[in-house]
């Protein structure tokens, strides 16, 4: 089986900013991966590339062996993305948003009501369905977002950091529901928190100043990745 992603010498500038320098990894099937690395790194570049809403200046993307510069667009489709700082319809109840997002997914019109019930059960969003997006905390927020992404049951999943902004006892809720994806989804999840990354990723991909510095397993104590990223990106 090829991998759900393989990059070869990625690598995106901004005018003179080089954002990504030749980032070259595999993704297997099932693989939890975090994206690591410092403000500005590159994290969510790299995860607006693979998604397609950014072209590479050069290196190529295959999605499950697919070249995606052949077909930018079919890949929409096995794609669950939550962008950075979830952009969301503030004017839009949550039902309407997620209305929305089926369709977009194009999911058919008659498994829509039912995708919309797994996917607000999934995420714990069910008691507030009625109420305006804009109105609601930002923790909640998150959770419509990552409803959004989840909503057509993508095989691969592009979280940029999916935590950010929820307090505690929402974060263990999104970790375990990230947790349960895992084996059968492949997930790409951003981070800051080194707990976070530690207890649920299988592997972490370390970039800095856009150049790959790292391919680990996380092992042993939480304390150890610390110190082996300060490593990393102390430069
Ligand atoms: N649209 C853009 N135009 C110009 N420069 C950009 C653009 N997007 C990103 N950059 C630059 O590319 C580099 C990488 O940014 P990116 O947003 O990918 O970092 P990041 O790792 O996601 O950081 P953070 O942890 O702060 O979210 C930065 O220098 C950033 O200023
Ligand atoms: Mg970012």
């Amino acid at each position: 089986m090829p991998p759900v992603i393989k990059t070869e010498d990625l690598s995106k500038s901004f005018g003179k900013t080089e954002a990504l320098h030749h980032l070259t990894f595999e993704i297997q099937k099932g693989e939890i991966v975090g994206l690591l690395g410092p403000n500005g790194a590159g994290k969510t570049t790299t995860m607006r590339l693979i998604t397609g809403y950014l072209k590479p200046s050069s290196g190529r993307i295959w999605i499950e062996g697919e070249d995606m510069a052949q077909a930018p667009m079919a890949f929409k489709g096995k794609i669950g993305y939550l962008p950075e700082n979830s952009p969301l319809y503030n004017d839009l109840t949550v039902h309407a948003s997620l209305q929305f997002a089926a369709a977009i997914h194009l999911i058919p019109k008659n498994e829509r009501k039912e995708a919309i019930r797994a996917v607000m059960e999934k995420t714990r969003i069910a008691d507030v369905a009625h109420r305006l997006v804009g109105h609601l905390s930002r923790g909640y927020r998150q959770r419509v977002g990552l409803a959004q992404a989840l909503i057509h049951n993508p095989s691969l999943l592009i979280l940029d950091e999916p935590t950010m902004g929820l307090d505690p006892k929402q974060i263990i809720e999104i970790r375990e529901l990230i947790s349960s994806l895992g084996g059968t989804s492949t997930v790409i999840l951003s981070s800051h928190i080194m707990q976070e990354v530690h207890a649920l990723c299988h592997r972490l991909i370390i970039i800095h100043k856009g150049r790959m510095v790292g391919d680990e397993t996380p092992k042993g104590d939480v304390k150890n990745l610390e110190e082996m990223f300060l490593r990393l990106t102390d430069s």
